[in-house]
């Protein structure tokens, strides 16, 4: 990805310590998104860097819905919804996961993808990895080719590329 995407996002940062518990450092993205034209440079700058390469932008609720939107308007293309447990009409596809505590469920209108379209999944944050990889395989079960992963800020010491072998993962930030 091109380094003044970094930049943007650096810059249009907040961290904010023990949050949502104590000892840990939430990263803040809402000073980027109401920053209007830190937003359109960076939803631009994607733009042209996918342009060509994909069909369609997944995203992942809901904050990679703020993100896939812009995107998939801006290319002309579609976006597709991969939303938390119970919140789609059917017939849907869902995954169940695991979560640190408990358990999450991702799903996915199948009708909504295309047979070997090129998807981009776009989510905010890749921590363990789970979200994303829950996501993939829904997409991949629904006909579609995820051609990469788009995420705003990776925390690499939660090993969330690690649950997604073999795949194209673009982090604008990635933190150790
Ligand atoms: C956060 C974040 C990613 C996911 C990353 O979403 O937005 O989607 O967790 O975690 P993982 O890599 O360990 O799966 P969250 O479910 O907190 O909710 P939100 O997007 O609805 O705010
Ligand atoms: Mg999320």
């Amino acid at each position: 990805l091109p380094t003044e995407l970094t930049g943007l996002v650096l810059d249009n940062l907040r961290e904010v310590p023990d949050f949502p518990e104590p000892g840990v450092l939430f990263r803040d993205i809402t000073p980027l998104l109401a920053n209007g034209e830190a937003f359109s440079t960076f939803i631009t700058g994607l733009a042209e860097h996918y342009r060509g390469h994909i069909d369609a932008v997944a995203g992942l609720e809901s904050r990679g819905f703020i993100l896939a939107a812009p995107l998939a308007y801006t290319l002309g293309i579609g976006m597709l919804t991969v939303r938390k447990g119970g919140k789609l009409p059917g017939p849907v596809l869902g995954v169940d996961y695991d979560l640190e505590y408990g358990s999450a469920r991702m799903e996915l209108r199948p009708e909504t993808v295309q047979e070997g379209q090129r998807v981009l999944v776009i989510d905010d944050v890749l921590a363990t990895g789970g979200t994303a990889a829950a996501s993939i395989d829904l997409l991949e079960r629904s006909g579609a080719q995820v051609v990469a992963v788009c995420m705003l800020l990776e925390l690499a010491g939660l090993g969330g590329r690690e649950q997604l072998p073999g795949r194209q993962v673009d982090s604008v930030v990635v933190y150790p």
